[in-house]
This record gives C-alpha cells, sequence and structure tokens, in this order.
C-alpha cells in the first residue's frame, strides 16, 4: 500500500520524505488555508519535493469554473493530480481532465454507488472518507471492501485512495482489505512506530544497560 500525507505542511512532508514514507501528497481547501499559504505557491513547494502524485483540490462548484482551475493546477507539475469533490459538475470535470491525460481524484466519496461512477469517468484515484462515516457511526472500511470487491469484479483501474484515516488501526486495516494508497496526517503516520511492549521492552534492556555499564563507542 503507497503512503500519501495528508497535509499542505512543508516541514512535515520533508520529515517523512526523508523517511522514504511519502509516495504521494493530498491536500484540501481546509489544509491549504491551516497552512497560511497560496494555494499555487505551497503545492508548487510540494511538487518540487515529492516525485509522486500531489493532489491539489479545485473550489468552483460548476463544471467550468472547475475545469478552468483543473487545467491551472495541472500546470503547476507534471505530478499534480487534480482533485473534484463528488458531485455531477465533479464528474463532468473528471471526465474532461483524464480525456486530456491528467490525473484526476474523485474525493468526498462516501458510497460504492459513487465510487463506481468515478471509475466510469475515468478517475485516477477515488477517495472514500472512511473517518467521517465512522463519526457518524456508519462502517468506512466496509466501504473499502465494497469498492475493492467492485473494481476487481471488472477490472477498473482506479486506485482505491483511502482518505479521513483518523488512526493507526485504521492504516493496517485499509491494507489488509487491499487500498491502493492510504492519506494520513503525519501524526497517524508516525503514531504507527508507537507499541507499548516496544517501550516496555526498551525500558528494561536501558536498565540492564546501566547495570552492567554496557558502552558500544
Ligand atoms: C483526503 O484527501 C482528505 O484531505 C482528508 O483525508 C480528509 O480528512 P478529514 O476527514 O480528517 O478532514
Amino acid at each position: 500500500m503507497k503512503f500519501f500525507v495528508d497535509t499542505a505542511e512543508i516541514d512535515q512532508i520533508k520529515e517523512l520524505h526523508a523517511l522514504g514514507m511519502v509516495d504521494g501528497v493530498t491536500t484540501n481547501p481546509s489544509l491549504i488555508a491551516k497552512s497560511g499559504r497560496d494555494i499555487l505557491e505551497v503545492t508548487k513547494e510540494i511538487c518540487d519535493l515529492v516525485d509522486g502524485p500531489v493532489s491539489a483540490e479545485v473550489v468552483a462548484l460548476d463544471a467550468e469554473t472547475m475545469l478552468a482551475e483543473g487545467r491551472k493546477l495541472a500546470k503547476i507539475a507534471d505530478n499534480i493530480a487534480v482533485k473534484v469533490p463528488l458531485t455531477w459538475a465533479g464528474l463532468q470535470t473528471c471526465k474532461a481532465l483524464s480525456d486530456d491525460g491528467i490525473m484526476v481524484n474523485v474525493t468526498l466519496c462516501f458510497s460504492a454507488n459513487q465510487a463506481l461512477l468515478a471509475a466510469k469517468a475515468g478517475a485516477t484515484f477515488i477517495s472514500p472518507f472512511i473517518g467521517r462515516l465512522d463519526d457518524i457511526n456508519l462502517d468506512g472500511l466496509q466501504l473499502i471492501e465494497d469498492i475493492r470487491t467492485i473494481y476487481d469484479n471488472y477490472g477498473f483501474e482506479t486506485n482505491i485512495l483511502a482518505a479521513s484515516i483518523r488512526s493507526a488501526n485504521h492504516m493496517s486495516d485499509c491494507a489488509k482489505i487491499g487500498a491502493d494508497v492510504a492519506t494520513a496526517p503525519p501524526a497517524v503516520i508516525k503514531a504507527m512506530a508507537n507499541h507499548i511492549l516496544t517501550d516496555k521492552g526498551l525500558a528494561g534492556f536501558m536498565a540492564d544497560v546501566k547495570k552492567a555499564n554496557i558502552k558500544i563507542l
């Protein structure tokens, strides 16, 4: 499973990138607003840093303006994936951009039917938001499973990009189901390293290092 990092914070991307943890980046208008940066500037900076797909989201609601925005975003770099919402206008934009050979990430997906439409419209990525489904007591992981089944049944090439990840467990659950990609905030990716038994085991080893005065350097 590929890891995308869900942030527009350059320092956080750099830290994870240095460890080989960043196969791509996703942003959205809320993350851009949080960064306080100009969308075109910060997106260009991310594209220069990361080789993989960098999702940048349109902000218009009608297809014509979305398409113009998408074409402008795509000019930033070759690795831009234009992010469009899963609305009818978004699907129209997806089809037009993917026909032009531009990567498209269809976002705000909350049902298997929406994912089916996005694949038909030529989406490179479909972004089911699992955390936001869990937040309202629906089953986000079940949606990933349903989309995996549907795409595999018909050989759709659209990549399942599990989004709205809230926990380290979400990451391993998505990997078990066979999501192609998961995009997560930096803190969640770092939390994947944590285990209470690792901490306990290390404390025991360190106590013995002290007792026996073990030195390597
Ligand atoms: C994905 O591309 C979205 O930017 C993101 O995962 C949304 O996550 P949230 O539900 O935590 O805002």
